[in-house]
């Protein structure tokens, strides 16, 4: 059954027709932050029905831009979830905030009842993350307890673009949403991230911030804030704006390779709820490295990704609670190829691979 090729973890799908529109971009001499990045981001805004949104240069610079626009300071408690990526707890902890990990349930996301008992009179704001997708009800229970606490909530979109809950697109719950455009996401320039708010102050904070402290000191030639330069440019939004067009039919290339392997691996591949595939393909074993070592034999290639976050040298110090999910996840999760340049034959290949292992799903 050994295939010749091998199946990359993840790889982005880009038709030559992008290269076409980023090639008209590039010459027409319009490369630097401009009218094609101010489309780009009214066309998302509309999307997810933000009445604007902002472009920066990453993912996790919009998580820092963020804090720093709801007026988060440094020495700041911060709750995030326990698992997860690092770039969510390394946001926030670069621009010298207080991070303090919340266990995840099996949803993957920050447990509603675990961000209950963690919220204290120190804490001053609430990142969650939709994890590989995740936007349903815990996100609103979530919302409710940040509001009930007087909390902004981050929600920390970065995986979510496209998902949806009772009608509000993800990174429309919470105070400021964040999306990132890092090359596994489905709409991806190689390196990019946005914001949404609909609230126009924490909005026009987190604008000034990415162009130098004031939106009008081209003008003035007098700076009233201090900021930095974290703005996106035309040549990547020229990118960003062809796969927007194209969200709906990449999102369904997901869901078609995704409905496969659900439909080989039934309840033992990861779900998140609503009409969209979760961003990755998860599966759970007692025999983590067997699993990922059984298929790169065959030619796939899965990894054991992310871990508790404590678990990192230079989070040890978060270690005075246990994250007993976070735990679980890390011990028996498997990442298997999520590219969105893998084929129905791929994925059932894949899932013929994982079942005639032997090797137990849980
Ligand atoms: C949940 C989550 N948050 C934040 C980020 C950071 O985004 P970026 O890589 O664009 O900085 C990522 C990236 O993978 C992510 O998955």
């Amino acid at each position: 059954m050994q295939q010749s090729k091998t199946i990359p973890l993840v790889e982005p799908w880009l038709p030559p027709a992008y290269a076409d529109v980023v090639r008209d971009q590039i010459l027409s001499g319009l490369i630097g932050p401009g009218k094609r990045s101010q489309e780009f981001a009214r066309a998302l805004a509309n999307y997810v029905g933000a009445p604007s949104c902002l472009l920066t240069v990453s993912g996790t610079v919009a998580l820092s831009v963020a804090a720093s626009a709801l007026g988060l300071e440094a020495g700041d408690e911060i709750l995030v979830p326990a698992y997860g990526v690092i770039s969510t707890i390394n946001a926030f902890a670069s621009i010298g905030l207080s991070p303090k990990l919340v266990d995840i349930d099996r949803t993957g996301c920050m447990s509603p009842d675990q961000l209950s008992q963690n919220i204290s009179k120190k804490t001053r704001a609430v990142c969650f993350v939709n994890f590989s997708g995740y936007t349903g009800p815990n996100l609103v229970t979530i919302k409710q307890i940040c509001d009930a606490a007087g909390l902004p909530l981050i929600e920390d979109a970065a995986c979510a673009l496209g998902h949806s809950y009772q009608g509000i697109h993800a990174g429309m719950f919470g105070t400021i949403g964040i999306y990132s455009f890092s090359t596994p996401k489905v709409l991806t320039t190689g390196q990019g991230g946005a914001l949404v708010s609909s609230n126009p102050k924490f909005f026009d904070e987190a604008a000034a911030f990415i162009d130098q402290g004031d939106l009008e000191w081209r003008k003035t030639n007098l700076n009233r804030g201090i900021g930095s330069n974290l703005r996106f440019n035309d040549i990547l939004s020229s990118l960003g704006h062809c796969q927007l067009t194209d969200l709906n039919h990449r999102l369904e290339k997901r869901r078609e390779i995704y409905d496969i392997l659900k439909e080989q691996l039934g309840q033992f591949i990861f779900s998140v709820p609503g009409q969209q595939a979760p961003l990755h393909n998860i599966v759970f074993t007692k025999q983590p490295d067997l699993l990922v070592e059984t298929l790169k034999q065959q030619g796939i290639s899965a990894i054991r990704q992310y871990r508790t976050l404590c678990e990192h040298p230079a989070y040890h110090q978060l270690a005075q609670q246990t994250y007993s999910n976070a735990d679980f996840w890390t011990k028996h999760a498997v990442y298997l190829p999520f590219g969105m340049t893998l084929t129905p034959e791929d994925a059932h290949y894949i899932a013929q691979v994982i079942k005639n292992s032997g090797i137990m799903l849980i």
